[in-house]
């Protein structure tokens, strides 16, 4: 046999496409049962596999939501998963029954069964039933996003800005003066005391969207264009997200925390991010190397001559959790490769490899760990 020949029979034997696995099977019923137990395990493996990084606060999980428009959204999918898996049940079951109740049994005559050709009845009701469906859930549907969309800013809610970047989050707070990259601080409130965090995104290339799947839905960040979002969580705590719209190769490696606060825990943090650096007289050679080369271009320090904008800026930097938009733990070790080399750890990303020598890098992470 060619191996063309032979090619082709194993890919008629066995495919794999996006939508699952098909393999050639004599019945309709088994494709779909293979399909259905690929689609059920995947969708539990899903629920259940933890993010990059571990969170203490339990997983991500749109059906454990922890914030008023996260919870809204639950609730219109669990009716639309409901009708989904009635009409699914019935499909299927009269699929399955009719397979087996009418299956080729030997000694059937080769005959044609009696041909039915059409009934006004049944048309009507396979026409008439699902529009009925489909009108309920657009109704449905179209009331939840417009109660989740009218929402306005009170006088008592906090306002940020998230700019999307290949690949990290600018957040910026123009009403507290104050800006940091990638995790999100934001108030708890209570059931009887809401605390609403309004969200401007924006992007500064390509398209991002914002997915914190317990706070809110997805929400895109357009270029050259402002989306609004807001959440309203009521349990202090650790949340993670992705960036959700693919957005170049490091696309799985923006990660987003949202660091939900008791309200006198958020203010202090305020009061410490409102704080401008304090310069250590210790680490002087190593600020003199960190203004001395082009990290001053892309990174703002405030209160010094750093002012860049393409990047994250670091006058606080060791109070965030993270690195590079949660790829790494912020720690003197991964702080350290990070600067060392940040092409090893997140390829692609715009912070080039410096080809710092080992002293000057100790000292940069020495400078760099006094912004706190
Ligand atoms: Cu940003 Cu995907």
């Amino acid at each position: 046999m060619r191996s063309a020949d032979r090619l082709k029979s194993c890919l008629l034997q066995f495919r794999v496409s996006p939508a699952g696995l098909h393999f050639s099977l004599p019945h309709g019923l088994l494709r779909a049962l293979t399909l259905l137990i690929v689609s059920a395990a995947w969708i539990v493996i899903a629920a259940n596999v933890e993010p990059a990084l571990a969170n203490p606060g339990g997983i991500t999980n749109i059906f454990k939501p922890l914030s008023q428009p996260a919870q809204e959204i639950r609730e219109i999918s669990l009716l639309v998963i409901a009708i989904c898996a009635t009409i699914f049940l019935i499909v299927a079951g009269l699929l399955a029954y009719t397979i087996v109740r009418y299956r080729h049994r030997p000694g059937d005559e080769v005959s044609e069964p009696p041909q039915i050709y059409g009934s006004n009845q049944i048309e009507l009701a396979w026409t008439v039933l699902p529009l009925l469906i489909v009108f309920v859930l657009i109704l449905v549907t179209s009331r939840t996003i417009a109660d989740i969309q009218n929402r306005k800013p009170g006088p008592g809610a906090v306002q940020a800005t998230v700019v999307g970047h290949q690949w990290w989050w600018e957040i910026r707070y123009p009403e507290l003066g104050i800006v940091t990259a990638n995790e999100l601080h934001v108030p708890a409130g209570t059931n009887s005391l809401p605390q609403p965090t309004f969200l401007k995104l924006e992007s500064a290339d390509v398209a991002h969207s914002f997915w914190v799947p317990q706070l809110a839905g997805k929400t895109d960040l357009i270029p050259n264009r402002q989306n609004l979002m807001w959440i309203e969580p009521t349990q202090p705590g650790t949340y993670l997200g992705n960036c959700a719209e693919y957005c170049g190769t490091q696309h799985a490696r923006m990660l987003i925390r949202v660091i939900v606060q008791p309200p006198a825990e958020f203010e202090r943090w305020v009061a410490e991010q409102k704080r401008a650096v304090t310069e250590d007289s210790s680490t002087q050679e190593g600020r003199k190397i960190f203004f001395a080369n082009s990290c001053v271009n892309c990174h703002t320090i405030r209160g010094t001559s750093a002012q860049g904008m393409f990047g994250p800026d670091l006058t606080h930097l060791m109070s965030r959790e993270t690195l590079a938009s949660g790829a790494t733990l912020n720690t003197p070790a991964t702080l350290r490769a990070w600067v060392r080399d940040p092409q090893k750890l997140k390829v692609g990303c715009l912070m080039p490899n410096m080809q710092l020598v080992d002293e000057q890098v100790d000292q940069i992470v020495a400078y760099l760990q006094t912004l706190k």
